[in-house]
């Protein structure tokens, strides 16, 4: 008889507490994975400071997850106990502590995940899942929803990406392009046909331009917004900006940029800037659990993992094995990282 632990967070502002959870029981349509890998994301921390998007106390949180599978609810044909798994949990919009991700066993949905190839390590596999939803939702939705009350979701409305991918004519700003949010959308935005310009400190040029960035321009440079313009110009193919790191600083380039180049797409991970924005620039707030990401899950991880399509970065930094290192993977999260998933193998 398996025996559940998670590590609680009882209150804002405090400490995860590991202790005993109940074993979670699959609804239809779900999965319960044996966890092998969790990953940290900066909103891990974000929720654990400011309480944000948790419904009840005290919760389970953390939305990425690799492992086995465990057992299947009704209706899950395409997963059976023991395949290799890695999933999104969707504790973000549920609440339910059951579908948080720093536990040994999580409920997810079958239509947020993926068989992993036999060559794929739990400990890689795990960088992806909420990052994959994100570059998703900031590529493919064609039409705005909303991400919080009175704030839109962007509609870039591209095609699905492809396992053999053929250029399309168009160009994408990813700001941010080491972030893992800004690695996943330049690698689903080359396999969607596009060329990809993007923003990173030089010692990640080599990462974005591996993964299939045409150019790569350092952030902190001066030039910063005609270099990039530049770049977009050279074809008039642009589209817009996808900016992984959404700050006061990166939505003045963002809009400088998308002045010099008539307007556009302006994809945020957080809200999007309200100030001096031209009609010609549609913004909104990418919200990383959406299903216009189902496509994604069920027919491009795994075969793109096999390919080469889609790769398992940026490389995960394991930070300890067992739940009591999530805490510490927390605060190492809080700390900023660079070019790096910080994750807790289990
Ligand atoms: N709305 C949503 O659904 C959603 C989903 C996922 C994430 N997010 C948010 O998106 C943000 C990114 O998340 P993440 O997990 O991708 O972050 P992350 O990997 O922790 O970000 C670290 C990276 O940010 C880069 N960076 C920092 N400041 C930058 C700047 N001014 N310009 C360009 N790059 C900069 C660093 O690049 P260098 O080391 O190369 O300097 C570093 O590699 C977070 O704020 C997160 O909360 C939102």
């Amino acid at each position: 008889m398996s025996s559940n632990q998670a590590a609680w967070l009882d209150a804002k502002e405090i400490a995860l507490r590991v202790g005993p959870a109940e074993m979670p029981v699959p609804q239809p349509n779900e999965i319960i994975v044996k966890n092998k890998a969790v990953a940290i994301n900066p909103l891990d921390w974000h929720m654990q400071d400011w309480g944000v998007f948790i419904q009840q106390w005290p919760t389970i949180f953390g939305c990425d997850v690799a492992g086995e599978v465990h057992q299947v609810g009704a209706n899950v044909t395409q997963f059976k106990p023991g395949d290799r798994v890695v999933a999104h949990t969707i504790n973000l919009v549920t609440g339910k502590p059951q579908d948080g991700a720093f536990a040994l066993y999580t409920a997810v949905p079958a239509n947020k995940t993926a068989i992993l190839p036999a060559s794929v390590a739990f400990e890689s596999a795990v960088v992806l899942p909420l990052a994959i939803e994100a570059a998703a939702c900031a590529l493919l939705k064609a039409t705005a929803g909303e991400a919080m009350p009175g704030v839109p979701t962007p509609a870039l409305g591209l095609a699905q990406p492809s396992l053999v991918p053929k250029p399309i004519g168009k160009t994408l700003v990813v700001y941010g392009g080491s972030s893992s949010v800004g690695v996943m959308t330049i690698q689903l935005a080359v396999a969607c046909g596009l060329k990809v310009v993007t923003t990173a400190s030089p010692k990640n040029f080599d990462l974005c331009k591996g993964i299939g960035a045409s150019s790569v321009f350092d952030y902190r440079d001066a030039d910063i917004v005609d270099k990039i313009a530049a770049a977009c110009k050279e074809d008039g193919s642009f589209v817009g900006i996808v900016d992984a790191i959404s700050t006061p600083e990166t939505y003045k380039h963002d809009l400088e940029i998308l002045s010099k180049l008539g307007g556009g797409h302006l994809a945020c991970t957080h809200p999007p800037p309200t100030e001096d924005v031209p009609d010609s620039v549609k913004a909104g707030m990418i919200f990383a659990v959406d299903e216009v990401a189902d496509p994604i899950w069920a027919n491009f991880i795994t075969p793109a993992l096999e390919n080469g399509t889609l790769k398992c970065l940026p490389a995960p930094e394991i930070v300890g094995n067992g739940l009591e290192h999530i805490q510490e993977a927390l605060d190492k999260s809080k700390a900023g990282v660079s070019a790096t998933k910080l994750i807790v193998t289990l």
